[in-house]
């Protein structure tokens, strides 16, 4: 397993500068539209990267951060509140949330199944999901893929199409952006 623990300080020093402008980008694009104040939750949120990003389109959003590393969640942003959880089972109440964002983060939720229905409960409907991750079926992606498995990680990754089916499945209106081997998919939640 990767020591997620122990790694904050390198996600927290490295972390942003290995984003790509594009997820930043379209992240203001897909928060633009949101009500004023509306409430945002980054799962597997790690050190609040997205987080980061997020406050940095929109200084009115309400920022919550959740992931199972305390190691982690400690270099998190002042202005957002931290919780120590999974996406499995996610410590919030239901419909709380405007959009929820996963960034390099949700090929680590090992029963992906499970995640999607705790991430639809509490989003509210119309909703949006923004995920940022890495396609397996091209040579860089797949390399990190092998990387993870060969660390114990769950290894949850999906090609660009079989993720829009499955949150299709779940509910979700989706688009895809794939560029090389790097993805965004945003998605809203049907009414
Ligand atoms: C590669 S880091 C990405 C962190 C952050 N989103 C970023 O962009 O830097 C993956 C994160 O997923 C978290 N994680 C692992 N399993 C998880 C789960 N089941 N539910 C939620 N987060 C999980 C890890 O603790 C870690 O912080």
């Amino acid at each position: 397993m990767i020591p997620f623990e122990r790694l904050g300080w390198v996600f927290h020093s490295f972390g942003g500068m290995i984003y790509p402008a594009r997820v930043k980008e379209t992240l203001c694009q897909t928060l633009q539209p949101l009500a004023p104040d509306a409430r945002i939750l980054d799962v597997g949120a790690g050190t609040g990267i997205l987080c980061r990003f997020a406050s940095a389109c929109r200084d009115d959003l309400q920022l919550d951060a959740v992931d199972p590393a305390a190691g982690m969640l400690k270099y998190c942003p002042k202005q957002t509140a931290t919780h120590l959880g999974r996406a499995e089972a996610l410590p919030f109440e239901s419909a709380a949330f405007d959009a929820v964002l996963i960034g390099e983060a949700m090929h680590h939720f090992k029963d992906i199944d499970l995640a999607l229905r705790e991430i639809r409960r509490v989003l509210k409907d119309g909703g949006t999901l923004f995920i940022y991750d890495f396609d397996p079926s091209t040579w860089m992606g797949g390399l990190i893929a092998k990387g993870e498995k060969l660390l114990g990680e769950p290894g949850n990754f999906f090609v660009p199409e079989r993720l829009q089916s499955i949150l299709e499945d779940h509910g979700f209106d989706v688009s895809v952006d794939v560029f090389g081997f790097r993805y965004i998919v945003t998605a809203s939640l049907r009414k």
